[in-house]
């Protein structure tokens, strides 16, 4: 044989030797187990925490947070997902609270061709005067229950029955409505609709209130449409301000929150929501602090009073108190 050829036949059986040998002293263990892209990296990642917790992590801790969100429409919307992962929460600290909730919630609410209805959509300009100029969305939406009922109750009730009935009202919120004391509510000239509403509430237990929770439950359907045209046709003039402890002017600019829904002088524009102007300032006191503690409740207001001091709701009480009261609505007739 020629002797390159043994050489070169020499040459290709080394090369296959090695070729043989190579794998088994440079392959590391785990490429059998796991290929040769993740090594061992699948103990490791299986040894690691997870960084997210779901709510259910939450709901030790944080139950009342936890029971509104998941009644509400973002519970297809983790607490994580604007929150941040929280792993090592709470022993590392805090979460953090979004403090721009523009850019939040328009990251998924603002409208886009191409964007899921169901995720329902806003154009931030058009949404309301104030989002533009750069109000706060969690100002009017509570985030863990953003839904703002806007729903109207029809009221098609007899005002002159109703002014029968309201015999029974009068030692405490006036013979025409109007109340005789600072901390009970004037009902004269406030929105039919939300009179009927929130009598319905204290009647199912909703809204709870020592005086008016048996009285309401004693209220059949046609009383409290009665009760509510009668009260919400009654006018509101006679109302004296009533003694603030606040300082209106301070309350103005506070208002600004609220008028968005409770308009800019107490007068709403939503007949399913109270008015407020030329209310006893010692009821709206009352009022707000029994938003902000939860005694109250109604997923809008409890998120909006919580960031309200004492002195704040002082403040905001004065201010609505001398405002003007409604004027009349069309179509209210004062029997
Ligand atoms: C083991 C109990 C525990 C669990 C579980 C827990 N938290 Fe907390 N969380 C706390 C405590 C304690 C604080 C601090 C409260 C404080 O100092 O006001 C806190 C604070 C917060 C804050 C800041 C509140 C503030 O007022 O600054 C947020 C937001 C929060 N948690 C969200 C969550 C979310 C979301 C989850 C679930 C993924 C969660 N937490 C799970 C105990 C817990
Ligand atoms: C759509 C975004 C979003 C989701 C989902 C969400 N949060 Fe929040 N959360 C916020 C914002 C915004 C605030 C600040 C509220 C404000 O300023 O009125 C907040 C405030 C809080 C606070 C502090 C408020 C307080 O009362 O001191 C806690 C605690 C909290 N969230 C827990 C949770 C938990 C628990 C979940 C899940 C069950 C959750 N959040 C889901 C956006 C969200
Ligand atoms: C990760 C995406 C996401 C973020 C962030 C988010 N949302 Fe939503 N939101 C949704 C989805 C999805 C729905 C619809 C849920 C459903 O109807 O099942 C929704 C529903 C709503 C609704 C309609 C409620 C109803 O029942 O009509 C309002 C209002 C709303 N969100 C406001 C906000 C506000 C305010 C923020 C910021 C604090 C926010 N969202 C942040 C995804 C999001
Ligand atoms: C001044 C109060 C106010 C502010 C601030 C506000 N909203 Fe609203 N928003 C409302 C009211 C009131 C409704 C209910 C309208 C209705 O049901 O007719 C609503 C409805 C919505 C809806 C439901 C729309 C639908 O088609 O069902 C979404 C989504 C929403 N807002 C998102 C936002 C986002 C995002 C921001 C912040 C950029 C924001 N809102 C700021 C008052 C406000
Ligand atoms: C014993 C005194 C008393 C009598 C009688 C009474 N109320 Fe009341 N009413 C109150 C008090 C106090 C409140 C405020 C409750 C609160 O702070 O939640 C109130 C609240 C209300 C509200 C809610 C007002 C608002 O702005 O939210 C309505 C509506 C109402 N009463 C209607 C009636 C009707 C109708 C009757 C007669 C069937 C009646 N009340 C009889 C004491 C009384
Ligand atoms: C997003 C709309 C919205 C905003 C913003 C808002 N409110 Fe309200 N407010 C409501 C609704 C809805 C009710 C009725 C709640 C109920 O049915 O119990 C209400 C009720 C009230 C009541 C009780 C009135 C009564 O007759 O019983 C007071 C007081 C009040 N709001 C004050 C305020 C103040 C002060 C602000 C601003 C810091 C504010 N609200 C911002 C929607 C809003």
């Amino acid at each position: 044989m020629p002797k390159h050829i043994s050489r070169l036949i020499w040459l290709l059986l080394g090369v296959l030797v090695l070729a043989l040998i190579a794998p088994r002293i440079l392959t590391v263990d785990s490429f059998y187990r796991f290929g040769h892209y993740r090594a061992n990296s699948v103990i490791e990642i299986a040894a690691q925490e997870p960084a997210y917790q779901t709510a259910t992590y939450c709901l030790t801790c944080h139950a009342k947070r936890v029971a509104q969100w998941s009644a509400n429409s973002h519970k297809s919307v983790t607490c994580e997902v604007c929150h941040g992962a929280a792993e090592g929460h709470p022993d590392n600290g805090k979460l953090p609270i979004p403090k721009d909730t523009v850019k939040l919630c328009t990251l998924c609410h603002e409208a886009m061709p191409g964007r899921p209805h169901t995720q329902p959509q806003i154009v931030l300009a058009q949404h309301n005067p104030y989002t533009a100029s750069g109000q706060q969305c969690a100002a009017c939406h509570n985030p863990h229950s953003p839904k703002i009922a806007a729903g109207l109750i029809k009221v098609k009730g007899n005002a002159a029955i109703g002014k029968q009935r309201a015999e029974d009202c009068a030692a405490c919120h006036g013979e025409n409505g109007i109340s005789p004391n600072n901390t009970w509510p004037n009902l004269a000239g406030q929105n039919a609709a939300y009179l009927a509403r929130i009598l319905a509430a204290y009647k199912s237990g909703d809204q709870e209130d020592v005086a008016m929770t048996p009285l309401a439950k004693e209220l059949n359907e046609a009383d409290i449409q009665n009760l509510a045209a009668y009260y919400g046709g009654s006018s509101c003039k006679a109302a004296a301000p009533g003694k603030p402890v606040g300082d209106a002017a301070l309350g103005r600019a506070l208002a600004k929150n609220c008028s968005g829904c409770h308009g800019e002088t107490g007068i709403t524009g939503n007949q399913a929501w109270p008015s407020l102007a030329a209310q006893k300032p010692g009821y709206l006191m009352n009022a707000l602090k029994a938003f902000r503690s939860g005694l109250r409740k109604d997923p809008t207001m409890a998120g909006v009073s919580r960031g309200l001091s004492d002195a704040d709701i002082s403040n905001l009480a004065a201010y609505y108190a001398v405002q003007a009261c409604p004027p009349a609505i069309q179509g209210r007739k004062t029997p």
